[in-house]
């Protein structure tokens, strides 16, 4: 019998595949490693992630347990970066999401969503580093999961090793993972925050 922890289910390996090259073009599009990129910049950028992120996790609600609610990490960072609460909850909110109809298509969102805490371990150190941002001053969001960033990713694949195995269940699944990559891009791209 295959071990769900180390055996990626073919469903993983199909999600992968499919949004490998949207990964790419996203990475290559964000501004984080930019030159000039400063807290202002950072800050207008986590002002697009939150606009994104707060109307998607409401619209993906029981599906994703409260425990993997990255929204209120954002709202953290951005009053630490010295925005008010009112000014929060009238940031602009995308209202081209992508469509969340049963499990199967919950599973493809959160497979971005929970697959990029792990580049957040990347971009949390180079954060620290380049602008001298931490977690109590506006990179919660980026290590939202702290230490547990790999059991929550390991049981998240759990729960995806356990999906439906029928061909339509996880062509939806797939299909909701690059429209969240690509309803993201399009959204940041609107937001102005891309490179
Ligand atoms: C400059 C920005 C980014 C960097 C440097 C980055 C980097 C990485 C790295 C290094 C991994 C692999 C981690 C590992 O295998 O342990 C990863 C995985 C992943 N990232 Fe990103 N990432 C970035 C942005 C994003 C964004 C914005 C999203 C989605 C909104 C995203 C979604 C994912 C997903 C879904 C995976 C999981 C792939 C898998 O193992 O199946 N990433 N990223």
């Amino acid at each position: 019998m295959p071990n769900p922890s180390t055996t990626p289910s073919p469903l993983l390996l199909a999600l992968r595949d499919a949004t490998r090259d949207c990964h790419k073009a996203l990475e290559a599009r964000l501004p984080f490693f930019d030159l000039g990129f400063d807290t202002a910049a950072y800050r207008r950028l986590l002002q697009a992630y939150y606009g994104f992120h707060a109307p998607l996790e409401n619209q993906l609600g029981d599906y994703q347990g409260p425990e993997r609610c990255k929204t209120a990490a954002l709202t953290r960072d951005l009053l630490a970066l010295d925005l008010t609460e009112a000014e929060i909850d009238a940031l602009p909110l995308c209202q081209a999401l992508p469509a969340i109809s049963d499990e199967a298509s919950a599973l493809g969102v959160m497979y971005v969503l929970e697959g990029s805490t792990l580049g957040g371990q990347v971009l949390k150190r180079a954060m620290a580093e380049r602008l001298g941002i931490g977690h109590d001053s506006g990179a919660a969001f980026l290590d939202v999961y702290g230490e547990m960033t790999g059991s929550y990713w390991r049981s998240f694949l759990v729960r995806l090793g356990q999906a439906s195995t029928a061909t339509p269940a996880q062509a939806a699944t797939v299909q909701a993972a690059i429209d969240t990559f690509t309803r993201f891009e399009q959204w940041l791209a609107k937001s102005k925050v891309l490179i």
